[in-house]
C-alpha cells in the first residue's frame, strides 16, 4: 500500500507523527509537512518512508500516475481544509489532496480546531459529499482510556480502521 501522510500547521502534530510510528513496515509512506521541520529521527521505527519537501510540486506523489492508494492530512488546519475544498493546489500537501480527489482515491482529513466556524463546517460538508473522510481527533470514552497515550491510540486506531489497516490499538466495544 502506498500512503501519503501530510501534516499541516494545526495543533496536534504529534498525532500525525504517531500515526506513522504505529504503521506496519509493509506500508510505503510518503510524508509531507507544511511548515514543520520534521526529520527522519522521528521515524526511526519505520524504514519505508520518504520525506518530501512541501514546495516540491514536481515530487512523484504530485502526479496521479504514481498511483497512491490513500492520502491523509493529520492534523488538517482550517487553512489547508479551505484550500482543498476550493481546489487550490499551491503546495505539495494541497496538490496531493487534489490528486486524491480527481483520481477518486481515499482521502482522510483530520480537521483540528475548536470550535469550528460555519466556513469550516461548510468546507467539511462539501468534501464529505465528495466522499472525503472527515475524521477529526475526537476521543471515544467507551474505549476506557486513562492516559493521553491511550486516547491517542484510540484515535489513530479509528483512522487505521477507516483506511483498512489492521490494528489492535484500542479496546473495541464488545
Ligand atoms: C500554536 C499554534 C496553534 C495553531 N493551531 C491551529 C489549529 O489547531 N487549527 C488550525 O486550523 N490552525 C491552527 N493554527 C493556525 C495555522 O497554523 C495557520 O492558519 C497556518 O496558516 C496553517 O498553514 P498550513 O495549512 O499551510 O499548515 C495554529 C497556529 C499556531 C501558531
Amino acid at each position: 500500500m502506498k500512503l501519503v501522510v501530510a501534516i499541516s500547521g494545526a495543533s496536534g502534530v504529534e498525532l500525525g507523527i504517531k500515526f506513522i510510528q504505529h504503521l506496519p513496515q509493509t506500508i510505503e509512506v510518503h510524508l509531507i509537512t507544511t511548515d514543520h521541520a520534521l526529520t527522519v529521527n522521528h521515524f526511526e521505527n519505520h524504514n519505508n518512508i520518504t520525506i518530501h519537501n512541501n514546495s516540491n510540486i514536481a515530487a512523484s506523489i504530485a502526479s496521479g500516475s504514481f498511483q497512491v492508494d490513500a492520502t491523509v492530512v493529520i492534523p488538517c488546519s482550517m487553512n489547508t481544509l479551505a484550500k482543498i475544498a476550493c481546489g487550490i493546489a499551491d503546495n505539495l500537501v494541497t496538490r496531493v489532496a487534489a490528486v486524491a480527489l480527481k483520481e477518486q482515491k481515499k482521502l482522510l482529513l483530520a480537521p483540528r480546531e475548536m470550535p469550528y466556524s460555519a466556513i469550516a463546517l461548510e468546507n467539511m460538508l462539501k468534501l464529505s459529499r465528495l466522499h472525503v473522510i472527515i475524521a477529526p481527533p475526537v476521543m471515544g470514552y467507551y474505549a476506557q482510556s486513562s492516559t493521553i497515550e491511550e486516547m491517542e491510540r484510540f484515535v489513530i486506531g479509528k483512522w487505521y480502521d477507516l483506511l483498512g489497516i489492521n490494528n489492535d490499538l484500542y479496546r473495541r466495544w464488545q
